[in-house]
């Protein structure tokens, strides 16, 4: 066992509803507080003086000066695994140049599969490495990644042992999702029909056989998929044994209505997604993930997080880095840019960039500081946690842990 503090503040993100409005008056903050471990868990959270008179012979780990703690971050939506860069895409973007003359210049999608592609699987590795470390040094101890930038069972399946492999390399917790159905790549022959029946035949079977991933996503777009051919692809697949989740109403509406009717873990963007849509998401448990990153990489519209929230619906907030339409990464900015825009408390962003993330990720055991959970935290050398979104990102942590033991960010 051992005892870290005391810190200034322990955000612990504890006895929150999963779902709907939060105040800032509902979190609980420890002053003065002591975490206690035990094997890689959370045994106590509270006063750090009461923890060491309970524990007389605990090893304590101290904490230098005023600094306060909160549970690590969770990045529940990321396409992190990618060679390449699109610089000139975002550049011909601001310009004024259309998805269509992007695309004709060489750029959107297809660029980053061709650069996946033809990385050698020690060069993905690398990239993708480097990629966790900003995640991780940001405060980020969980991070979804999907495939979707191989698109053939070469490709994809390189794309997730590579991150199988990053897994065994890296302190955070990384959670694979197969994304193969994000585009009918320009060499396949056949309708989008028949690219789905192959991911399902080809491709899934050996992502189930070799473990490599739980989780199957689609882009469901007119530029992508089409709903009915999409649902019935995800029953399938949800058939084969995997969850689910999908790249929902980004610019057209009706697809997070798929996302409900399969029982999708989470509907992901929903920067177009209708009033009634809003309604029909915010009364399942299917979670609404805002991906901020995109608004501002794209110049759309914000995730009507305000909205979701209102309707008492889940909201996780998670950065869709990728390198197209999010290449920032920095998903604590982003997250204090939607709570500007779309005027959401910082009990209601914490919660999002937490175990409300987790909870799309169906990981209950973190997110919060409280006996039995994940000892994931962050911290940061400021007296107040409003400082974290007030310096919109420029906070960095001091320290993050994982299971208990510091890192070296
Ligand atoms: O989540 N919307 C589809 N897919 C990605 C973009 C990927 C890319 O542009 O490379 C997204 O924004
Ligand atoms: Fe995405």
């Amino acid at each position: 066992m051992k005892l870290i503090g005391p810190f200034k503040q322990i955000i612990t993100l504890d006895h929150l509803d999963l779902r709907g409005k939060l105040s800032d008056e509902q979190l609980i903050i420890i002053e003065n507080g002591g975490i206690l471990i035990k094997d890689e868990k959370i045994e106590a959270v509270g006063d750090f003086e009461d923890l060491k008179a309970q524990n007389p012979s605990v090893f304590v780990e101290a904490i230098d000066s005023e600094q306060i703690v909160l549970p690590a971050f969770v990045d529940c939506h990321t396409h992190i695994c990618f060679g390449g860069n699109r610089a000139n895409d975002f550049a011909m973007r601001n310009a004024g140049k259309s998805y269509l003359e992007i695309a004709e210049a060489g750029g959107g999608i297809w660029s980053s599969v061709q650069h996946t592609r033809n990385a050698s699987e020690e060069d993905l590795l690398n990239l993708l490495l480097e990629r966790i470390n900003k995640l991780l040094s940001l405060g980020i101890t969980t991070i979804e990644i999907k495939s979707g930038y191989g698109l053939n069972v070469e490709s994809e399946l390189k794309m997730l042992r590579v991150i199988k492999k990053a897994q065994a390399l890296t302190k955070a917790t990384l959670v694979p999702t197969c994304l193969s159905a994000h585009l009918k790549p320009r060499d396949f022959e056949g309708s989008s029909e028949v690219y789905l029946e192959y991911i399902l035949n080809d491709i899934l079977p050996i992502v189930k056989a070799e473990d490599l991933a739980h989780r199957v996503d689609i882009f469901i777009e007119k530029s992508a998929f089409l709903p009915d051919e999409s649902k019935a692809f995800l029953l399938k697949a949800k058939e084969m044994g995997f969850k689910i989740t999908v790249h929902a109403d980004q610019f057209t509406p009706g697809s997070s209505r798929i996302a409900v009717e399969v029982g999708a873990l989470s509907a992901d963007h929903l920067e177009a997604t209708s009033a009634d849509d809003i309604q029909f998401l915010a009364s399942s448990d299917t979670v609404a993930v805002a991906l901020p990153g995109a608004s501002v990489g794209l110049g759309e519209p914000f995730t009507p997080a305000r909205k979701i929230l209102d309707a008492n619906g889940i909201l996780a907030i998670a950065s869709d880095w990728n390198p197209g339409s999010a290449p920032m990464g920095n998903l604590i900015t982003q997250a204090s840019i939607l709570a500007t825009f779309q005027k959401l408390s910082t009990a209601e962003i914490l919660a999002g960039l937490t175990f409300r993330a987790a909870k799309a990720l169906d990981l209950c055991d973190r997110g919060i500081l409280a006996k039995g959970k994940k000892a994931d935290f962050v911290v940061f050398l400021t007296d107040n946690f409003q400082n974290i979104m007030y310096q919109q990102g420029e906070l960095r942590p001091s320290k993050v842990f994982v299971n208990g033991e510091m890192l070296t960010i």
